[in-house]
């Protein structure tokens, strides 16, 4: 099968996953494009598996990941489609988890009319040693103190991205895609 996996990405830390994914779809002998949604093709006619997916700000994928999706929803209910998201919400221990999840997956596919054949769900990179944007990096400064009262301590590196269940979920979407016609 021809796949295209996009991701779409405020700070990076979507691209490994996507990467990952790829990877592990390539292993079960398919050939693979891991492509960033800015730079999508303008055609998706020549893929038989498409993998789109995202890192969340505000409850929100990226524009240009989300525009992908909306200008292509007609010609992606005609292919063999998989969503995932990488955010911190999938690292919640209580009801945030599946909030997320129908937020960022179930509802983000229902929106535009998609029926996935899978949908991945993972955690996230967040790294404040750099910028986030002024607004951002000026908000977690001021909040520095209560952000680590929750459990997020912004002097150091936040990485949940489960590079064991990522992978694994890339081979399960090849057998998904094998199995359905
Ligand atoms: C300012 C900011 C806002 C975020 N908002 C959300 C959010 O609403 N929901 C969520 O699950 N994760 C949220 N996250 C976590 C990101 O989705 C996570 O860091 C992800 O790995 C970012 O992917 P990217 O680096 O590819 O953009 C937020 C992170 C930051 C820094």
């Amino acid at each position: 099968m021809n796949v295209l996996v996009l991701y779409g990405t405020r700070w990076g830390g979507t691209e490994k996953v996507a990467q990952t994914i790829g990877k592990a779809l390539q292993d079960e002998g398919h050939v693979v494009e891991v492509v960033d949604v800015k730079e999508a093709p303008e055609s998706i006619a020549a893929y038989d598996l498409i993998l789109v997916g995202s890192g969340l700000r505000a409850d929100k994928w990226t524009k240009e990941s989300e525009a992908f999706v909306e200008k292509n929803a007609a010609a992606l209910k005609a292919k063999k489609l998989a969503l995932y998201v990488s955010c911190s919400m999938a690292d919640r221990k209580d009801e945030g988890y599946n909030v997320g999840k129908k937020r960022y997956l179930d509802d983000f596919a229902a929106k535009y009319s998609l029926t996935p054949i899978a949908m991945g769900y993972f955690g996230g990179l967040m790294d404040f040693s750099y910028s986030h944007g002024l607004l951002v990096d000026i908000i977690v400064r001021v909040n520095r103190r209560n952000l680590r009262k929750n459990g997020l301590d912004t002097a150091s590196v936040h990485d949940t991205r489960d590079w064991a269940a990522i992978e694994a979920w890339g081979h399960e979407v090849a057998k998904i895609a094998q199995s359905t016609t």
